[in-house]
């Protein structure tokens, strides 16, 4: 992100997304509860989001793997009661619309341009092949990816370095041909860190953290991305 850096990616061969934030707006869950008021879809939006990202990262560190939608759960009921919201039925809404997150506006069209320009596209996600799978289909994005991989392959969550080797297994791609597309500080950082050339999706406008790894790139959404990758990829499918 310095001066210095260039003004294309060369030599990438695919596109790796994250889901959650990055492709799919975690923000449209609690946005469709219409008894919910603005300010509380806001509050319970943000507190399940920390509590999600705290129990994958804490259960990753102690080796107690459960699967996302589990993780999700769990934090849910937490910002629930901590916001003075424990409901069963609001609880229970609030999960099945998770399944449900609506794509952010300009995602369908940018993965169009990149597969249209010969990149191969896959997801890379903390949530279970089932919750992206839905995800994915609901928003007419089937046929989009090459490779739709979860954390869950690994037991572990990202930034724990063997989920972002598992994209590299999968893609048969050194860390250098794939660029790894975030919305997520941590995760930008994490991949930056692990060897994968990073545009980090700063869609609010986060700090830089003061974390190991370097996003190459920043941009707003992910519109700006095609721009940064030139045409040809110039990398084949071997490692
Ligand atoms: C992901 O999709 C949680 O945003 C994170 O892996």
């Amino acid at each position: 992100m310095s001066d210095e850096s260039p003004a294309h990616l060369d030599g990438v061969a695919a596109c790796v997304f994250d889901a959650y934030g990055t492709l799919f707006d975690f923000a449209s869950a609690a946005a469709r509860v219409a008894e919910l008021p603005a300010d509380r879809r806001a509050a319970v939006t943000a507190l399940w989001r920390d509590k999600q990202l705290q129990y994958a990262w804490l259960r990753t560190l102690q080796g107690r793997y459960v699967d996302f939608r589990q993780v999700t759960a769990d934090a849910l009921a937490y910002a629930l009661e901590s916001l003075g919201l424990e409901d069963a039925g609001l609880a229970e809404r609030l999960m099945a619309l998770y399944l449900e997150l609506d794509p952010f506006p300009e995602a369908p069209e940018t993965l169009r341009a990149l597969r249209a320009r010969g990149f191969r596209t896959a997801i890379l996600s903390n949530g279970t092949p089932a919750m992206l799978e839905g995800l994915v289909a609901r928003a007419g994005l089937d046929g989009a990816f090459d490779a739709i991989l979860s954390a869950d392959a690994v037991g572990a969550f990202k930034t724990d370095p063997r989920v972002y080797q598992s994209a590299l297994d999968a893609l048969a791609l050194p860390a250098q041909a794939i660029v790894f597309v975030s919305s997520n500080g941590w995760d930008a950082y994490g991949a930056s860190d692990f060897g994968m050339r990073v545009v980090w999706c700063n869609r609010t406008r986060q700090r830089r953290e003061r974390l190991p790894g370097a996003p190459d790139f920043e941009v707003a959404t992910l519109a700006d991305l095609p721009r940064l990758l030139p045409p040809s990829p110039g990398v084949t499918n071997s490692r």
